[in-house]
């Protein structure tokens, strides 16, 4: 069947490796996958009172369309949670998405015109670049010193044309588990603001921390068009029930 040259544009190496996995398995032999980042099929699962909220919510008659901007007290609780780490927003600029992948499609859907190009920090969660190439942009990527965790700004700097629209972030990141530092952060900031950029940052592991302290972009957000990725996948272990946000940096 005939598809669309957009579609073309995107692939996901994982995915592909997944189909040769499920042959090898047809053949008899166990395969152990690490492809996704899914603490539920292993045997994790998401706290006892959401689940129970979860069936209350069902037994009780809930099973209707909600706001399309997501549950006002939801998107509260969204909120506290990310002005403590930082921002300093209301319920009014929380948009609950079906996961940070709809939120991720949405924000770049929104920002990326025809060959606009989006920085993305090198290596980068697959999707960040299929996204872009979907909605006709160009991904560039910027190298980030995996030893001590600092994008490269030179590298940046260098990047940065007519045509860039967003400088998007992941930390703490998937696959290198990098985690930047508030300083770190302010630099991106600062160039982001120099040159009229969205920072898109995501921070859906931004609990699952070990030796690194996480700092969060809305630290050092202060007035610029920064834009929050999150969801409860990870953090709260609920990956199949598929509910993430976009926090937007409130204009002062
Ligand atoms: C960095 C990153 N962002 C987003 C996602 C997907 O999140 P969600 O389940 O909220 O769509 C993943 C999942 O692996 C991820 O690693």
């Amino acid at each position: 069947m005939k598809v669309s040259k957009k579609v073309v544009g995107v692939e996901y190496a994982i995915r592909d490796i997944v189909l040769a996995a499920r042959k090898v398995e047809q053949k008899g032999m166990q395969v152990d996958y690490l492809n996704i980042g899914d603490p539920v099929q292993f045997g994790f699962q998401p706290p006892d009172n959401v689940k129970q909220a979860l069936i209350d919510a069902v037994n009780n008659g809930n099973n209707f369309y909600s706001s399309s901007e997501g549950l006002l007290e939801l998107r509260q609780e969204i909120a506290k949670k990310e002005n403590a780490k930082g921002l300093s927003i209301t319920a009014d600029e929380i948009l609950v998405t079906n996961g940070v992948s709809e939120g991720l499609d949405m924000v770049i859907s929104s920002i990326v015109e025809e060959g606009d190009e989006v920085l993305l920090p090198g290596p980068y969660y697959p999707p960040y670049a299929s996204y872009v190439r979907l909605h006709g942009g160009i991904p560039v990527e910027f190298a980030v010193d995996l030893n001590n965790s600092t994008p490269d700004i030179d590298d940046i700097k260098s990047k940065i044309t007519s045509k860039t629209v967003a400088i998007c972030l992941i930390s703490p990141n998937n696959p290198t588990g990098v985690v930047f530092n508030e300083k770190a952060l302010k630099e991106l900031v600062d160039i982001a603001n120099q040159h009229n950029l969205y920072i898109i940052c995501d921070e859906i592991y931004d609990q699952i921390i070990f030796d690194e302290k996480f700092v969060g972009i809305g630290k050092v957000a202060r007035d610029s068009p920064v834009i929050v990725l999150n969801g409860f996948s990870k953090v709260h272990l609920m990956s199949g029930w598929r509910i993430g946000y976009i926090a937007f940096n409130q204009s002062p």
